[in-house]
C-alpha cells in the first residue's frame, strides 16, 4: 500500500518527539498500520536550528501553506498551539481533504465543534488524543473502550504543573511561588503559567473529556474554573492531618438534573489510588455503570509520551481514510446528530463537602459563632482542628471539614463568617470529594 505522508505544523519538542517515535518504531508501526508512515515536511520558525538526530530526511519550510496545500500530504499534525494561525491552517487542511491530528487542547475545547463540522463536510477526521493527558490513551479508552457504558462521573489530575507544585508543597513544605518558578525552569509549565496554575489548561482538557463521556457539545465557557494559587503549604499539611491530599482535579458529574463541570483544588482521601498520583504525572478516574471505576495513569506531557498519542492518531487516520464517515468512531464518541445539549449547573448548584480554614481571634465564643452560622445554613461539621496560638500571634487557624451540601448554602455561610469581627481576612474554602 502507498505510504501515508505526514506534514507537521510546528516542529518543537512535541513535533520532533512524534517524528522520532515514527522513525525509531517504523517497522512496528507499519506492521500494525499495514502501510508505511513517513514524515515529508515540517513548518519551523528557523530552518538553521539544530534538530534531533534521525530527522534529517524531513523537508523544513517556514511557510505553513507548503504543508497544508501540499497534495502529497495525507495527514497534517498541528503542534504549534494557540488559536491562530492554528485554526485557520487546520480548516484549510481539512478543506484540502487532509486528516488532521492536533495536540492543541485550547483549540479543540473552544473551536472543536466548528472543526468537527468542517471535517464531516470534507469526509476527513480530526484526532486529538494528545490534547488530554499527554501520553495516556484516555480519549480512546473512554470513546471506544467504555462505549457500552453509561458514564456517571470522571475526575482527572490533568495538569502536571499543578500536580507537581502541590506535591512539592506537601512533601517538602515548599511555598507555591518557589515551586512554580522551578516548574517553569524545568519546562513543565505552559508558556503562560497562569494557564496551568489558574486551572485554564485543566478546564480545556475537562471540556473535551466531558463531551466524550456524556455526548454533549464542547462547552468550555460553562466550566467552573479555580486554580491553586491560593493554596498554602499549611493547607496541604492540615489536609494530611485529616487523612486527605489536595489535588487539582477536573470533575465532570452527571447529576441527573444537569452536568457539573468543574476544575478546582480538591481534598481527596489519601487512601484513594488517584490521591497518590504525584509529581507531573496525570491520571483520570472514570466511574461507569457496567465496568465500575477505571483509572488511567501516565505521563501527561513530554516529547515522546505526547508523541506516542500523536502517532496512534496518525495510524487511526491512515486506517479510517478508506471508511465512510458514518462508519468511523465519532469525534465526540456519540454520533454528531445524537449529541444532547444537557444543562450545565451553576456553581451554587454543586453538591460537595468542604474544607474551611478560618483565621480567628483566640477568645471565647468565636467557635460558637461559627458553629451557629453553619448550623443556621443546615451545614453539618464532620471534623475540626484548632491549633494553639503561637508566641508571635494572637490569632489561630480553625480548620473544619463539613458534610456534603449545596454550594449556595456554603457561599451564604462564608459571607456571614467573614463578617464576624473576630475573623481575620477571607475564609479559605477547598472542596472535598470522596471519589468512592
Ligand atoms: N502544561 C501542561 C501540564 C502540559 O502541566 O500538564 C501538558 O498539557
Amino acid at each position: 500500500m502507498k505510504p501515508v505522508k505526514i506534514g507537521f505544523l510546528g516542529f518543537g519538542t512535541v513535533g520532533q518527539g512524534a517524528a522520532i517515535v515514527l522513525a525509531r518504531n517504523a517497522l512496528e508501526i507499519s506492521r500494525r498500520a499495514g502501510r508505511e508512515i513517513s514524515v515529508k515536511s515540517a513548518v519551523v520558525r528557523d530552518i538553521n536550528r539544530t534538530r534531533e538526530a534521525g530527522l534529517e530526511g524531513v523537508i523544513l519550510t517556514t511557510d505553513p501553506l507548503d504543508v497544508v496545500n501540499d497534495p502529497d500530504i495525507d495527514v497534517v499534525v498541528e503542534v504549534v498551539g494557540g488559536d491562530e494561525p492554528a485554526k485557520t491552517l487546520l480548516l484549510q487542511a481539512i478543506a484540502n481533504g487532509k486528516h488532521v491530528v492536533t495536540a492543541n487542547k485550547a483549540l479543540i475545547a473552544r473551536f472543536g465543534n466548528e472543526l468537527f463540522e468542517a471535517a464531516r463536510e470534507h469526509n476527513v477526521s480530526v484526532a486529538f488524543e494528545a490534547a488530554v493527558a499527554g501520553g495516556i490513551p484516555v480519549i480512546k479508552s473512554i470513546r471506544e473502550g467504555l462505549a457500552g457504558n453509561k458514564i456517571q462521573w470522571l475526575a482527572g489530575i490533568i495538569n502536571g504543573t499543578s500536580n507537581y507544585i502541590l506535591t512539592e508543597m506537601r512533601d517538602k513544605g515548599r511555598d507555591f511561588a518557589d515551586v512554580l518558578q522551578e516548574a517553569q525552569d524545568l519546562g513543565y509549565a505552559e508558556a503562560d503559567p497562569t494557564f496551568d496554575v489558574e486551572g485554564i489548561d485543566a478546564a480545556h482538557k475537562l471540556t473535551i473529556l466531558a463531551s466524550i463521556a456524556f455526548g454533549v457539545p464542547l462547552k468550555f465557557d460553562a466550566v467552573y474554573i479555580e486554580g491553586i494559587s491560593h493554596i498554602t503549604r499549611e493547607d496541604t499539611a492540615y489536609a494530611e492531618e485529616l487523612g486527605y491530599r489536595i489535588k487539582h482535579l477536573g470533575l465532570a458529574v452527571d447529576t441527573g438534573d444537569g452536568l457539573e463541570l468543574r476544575v478546582h483544588p480538591t481534598l481527596i482521601p489519601e487512601r484513594r489510588l488517584i490521591a497518590n498520583v504525584d509529581g507531573v504525572m496525570n491520571a483520570v478516574l472514570v466511574q461507569a455503570d457496567a465496568v465500575g471505576p477505571t483509572l488511567y495513569y501516565g505521563a501527561g506531557a513530554g516529547a515522546e509520551p505526547t508523541g506516542s498519542s500523536i502517532v496512534a492518531d496518525i495510524m487511526d487516520a491512515a486506517r479510517v481514510a478508506s471508511a465512510a464517515v458514518d462508519n468511523r468512531v465519532p469525534h465526540l464518541a456519540f454520533q454528531h446528530d445524537a449529541l444532547n445539549d444537557v444543562r450545565v449547573l451553576s456553581s451554587s448548584e454543586f453538591s460537595t463537602s468542604y474544607y474551611l480554614r478560618i483565621l480567628v481571634d483566640d477568645k471565647p465564643g468565636v467557635m460558637a459563632d461559627i458553629s451557629r452560622i453553619l448550623g443556621d445554613e443546615d451545614i453539618s461539621i464532620e471534623a475540626i482542628i484548632q491549633k494553639e496560638p503561637t508566641a508571635d500571634s494572637a490569632r489561630v487557624p480553625i480548620i473544619l471539614l463539613t458534610r456534603k451540601m449545596v454550594e449556595g448554602a456554603m457561599e451564604s455561610a462564608i459571607a456571614k463568617i467573614e463578617a464576624l469581627g473576630s475573623v481575620e481576612g477571607t475564609v479559605t474554602r477547598i472542596r472535598v470529594e470522596s471519589l468512592g
